[in-house]
C-alpha cells in the first residue's frame, strides 16, 4: 500500500521546523559533499605550491597553520568530511536494504560518532603543535 504525504509548497523555506531526521540526513548529506568538492580546488591550490620548490610548500603550510581562523576550519572540514563519510556508508547500506526500519537511529548515530570524532580532535588542530 502506498502512502501519501502532503509535502507543502517547495517554496515555503518556514516548512524546516517540520523536517524529519531523514530531511536533515539529505540536506547534511549534500552540503557536506558540495562542501568537500569545494575543499579539493583549496587543498589543490596548497598542495601545488610544491611544484615551486619545497620552501614555498613549507612556507604555505606554516603560514596557514600559524592562522587560528584556518585551525578552525581544519575542525569544520573534518566534521564535515567525518558527516559525509559516515552518513554516506549508512546510506550505502540502506541501498542494500540493510537497517531500513532504523534509517533514523543510524542517522543520529552517525550523528553522535562525527561529534565524537570532531571533539577528540580539538586539541590536536586547534593546539597547534604541528607548527
Ligand atoms: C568514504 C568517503 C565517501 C563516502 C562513503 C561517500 C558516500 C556518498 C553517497 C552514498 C552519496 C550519494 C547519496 C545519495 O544517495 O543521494 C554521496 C554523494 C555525494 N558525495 Fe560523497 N562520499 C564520500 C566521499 C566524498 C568526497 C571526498 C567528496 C568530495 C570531494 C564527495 C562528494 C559528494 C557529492 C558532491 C555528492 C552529491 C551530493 C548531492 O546529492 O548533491 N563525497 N556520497
Amino acid at each position: 500500500m502506498s502512502q501519501s504525504f502532503n509535502r507543502g509548497t517547495v517554496e515555503d523555506f518556514g516548512r524546516w521546523r517540520e523536517f524529519s531526521a531523514g530531511m536533515w540526513a539529505w540536506i547534511f548529506h549534500k552540503f557536506t559533499g558540495w562542501v568537500l568538492v569545494g575543499y579539493l580546488f583549496t587543498h589543490i591550490a596548497v598542495l601545488s605550491t610544491a611544484t615551486q620548490g619545497a620552501e614555498l610548500y613549507n612556507g604555505t603550510l606554516q603560514g596557514l597553520e600559524a592562522l587560528l581562523i584556518v585551525r578552525f576550519l581544519e575542525v569544520g572540514l573534518l566534521a564535515v568530511a567525518v558527516f559525509h563519510i559516515l552518513n554516506g556508508l549508512r546510506l550505502l547500506f540502506v541501498d542494500l536494504g540493510v537497517g531500513l526500519e532504523s534509517q533514523d537511529k543510524s542517522f543520529y548515530a552517525s550523528l553522535v560518532l562525527t561529534g565524537a570524532i570532531v571533539v577528540a580532535s580539538i586539541p590536536t588542530f586547534l593546539g597547534g603543535k604541528l607548527v
